[in-house]
């Protein structure tokens, strides 16, 4: 069946490859988007959208341009939001104001102009801290990591006896641990759907995201995700700026096995009610990518090791996909050398900013960086 979806926030990273894949799936396509400064520079129009995308340029937080993306729209996918973990610490008010006001205006229209389905972007950073083992093989849901008050502190969580926790797949059972006021705010956006969705008569779908890279991520923001971040240092001659030891842990996806992961969630008919994360389902150290990504630029610099953790970061958070693997068949198809490689080759047709020192600045200047 074809749909018109109208994605907010169409016009960013994720927003532009989610709409190619409907696009290829036969859907109408309509983007409802404010092209903020931070991640589009000081263009006007949206770039890299495909020409049969109708653009909306506006803010999801003004009900007229709400009104008129909506009109026709059978189904949302909503990823219109502020997000960098770091960022979200100081300019709180806008975090909250983008993020929560505006998936509530979002459903406030929702109301007398429903739609089947809203699938919405929430973060594995809800999570907190990931699901770990320890050394008898107990596994712990509520891990935190100690203040580090000396450089000999270990920066993994420890138990009550101060032993080392192994960070584990996490599955969506987790219960959430809200560390950041960005993840805050992805949690109150991913239950405003899935309360206010059915309570209308539409289905609700949250996507828990691990760290999404590829080409077409905004290399000149410096809030923007670590891959891109590394990407843009590499390619201005500068080493990548580590934070903590490098060796903490994550799950980084190809942009187009999110997309693949956001057309399952509107068209799936198990996909209603659901949570469902969004990874690759490999883990890897800081490190290991800043290294790696450095080989396939042919920028082997070898990155700066800060020894200072960003204030609310956490420490590692491993992907557990068998869910949406088995309830909609998701399956990543992208392999990391391959999509680095892809992204190496972008990088170099690009220009890139590197604003990466004035950010680091901006969060020392406020002790969000210890
Ligand atoms: C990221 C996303 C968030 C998404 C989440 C899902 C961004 C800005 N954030 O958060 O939207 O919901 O993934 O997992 O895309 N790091 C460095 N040096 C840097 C920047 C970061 O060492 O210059 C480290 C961080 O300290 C952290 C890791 O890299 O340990 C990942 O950071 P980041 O890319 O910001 O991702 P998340 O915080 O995981």
């Amino acid at each position: 069946m074809t749909d018109t979806i109208l994605i907010t926030g169409g016009a960013g990273f994720i927003g532009r490859h989610v709409a190619r894949a409907c696009l290829e799936r036969g859907h109408k396509v309509r983007v409802l988007d404010s092209l903020i400064e931070q991640v589009h520079g000081d263009k006007t129009e949206a770039d890299g959208l495909d020409p049969e995308v109708e653009v909306v340029v506006g803010d999801v937080r003004d009900e007229a341009a709400l009104l008129r993306a909506l009109k026709g729209a059978t189904k949302v996918v909503h990823l219109a939001a502020e997000v960098g973990v770091g960022q979200s610490m100081y300019a709180v008010d806008r975090y909250v104001s983008v993020n929560d006001y505006g998936t509530a205006v979002l459903f406030q229209q929702l109301i007398d102009n429903p739609v089947r389905r809203v699938v919405v972007a929430s973060s594995m950073s809800i999570y907190g801290e990931g699901l770990y083992r320890d050394v008898d093989g107990n596994v712990h849901e509520d891990a935190v990591r100690a203040p580090r008050a000396s450089e000999r502190d270990p920066w993994d969580p420890t138990d009550a006896q101060g032993r080392p926790l192994v960070p584990v797949p996490t599955p969506e059972w987790k219960r959430p641990a809200l560390a950041s006021v960005y993840a805050l705010s992805k949690y109150v956006q991913e239950r405003l759907t899935l309360t206010l969705a059915p309570a209308y008569g539409m289905e609700g779908v949250a996507l828990r995201l691990w760290n999404v890279y590829g080409p077409g991520q905004a290399l000149s923001n410096p809030y923007t995700g670590v891959l891109a971040i590394f990407a843009s240092r590499l390619h201005n001659g500068q080493p990548p700026m580590i934070f903590e030891d490098g060796r903490q842990r994550r799950d980084f996806v190809h942009v187009e096995d999110v997309a693949q992961a956001f057309v399952l969630a509107l068209e799936h008919e198990k996909a209603p009610g659901g949570v469902f994360n969004v990874g690759s389902g490999q883990d890897r150290t800081v490190s290991e990518v800043a290294e790696l990504l450095g080989q396939a630029m042919g920028r082997p610099i070898a990155p700066e090791i800060t020894g200072k953790a960003r204030v609310g970061d956490i420490r590692h958070c491993i992907a557990d996909i068998s869910k949406i693997r088995q309830e909609l068949g998701y399956a990543p198809r992208r392999d990391f050398s391959e999509g680095l490689a892809e992204l190496a080759e972008w990088v170099a047709k690009q220009e890139a900013k590197d604003l990466v020192q004035e950010a680091r600045k901006e969060l020392e200047a406020r002790g969000l960086v210890a």
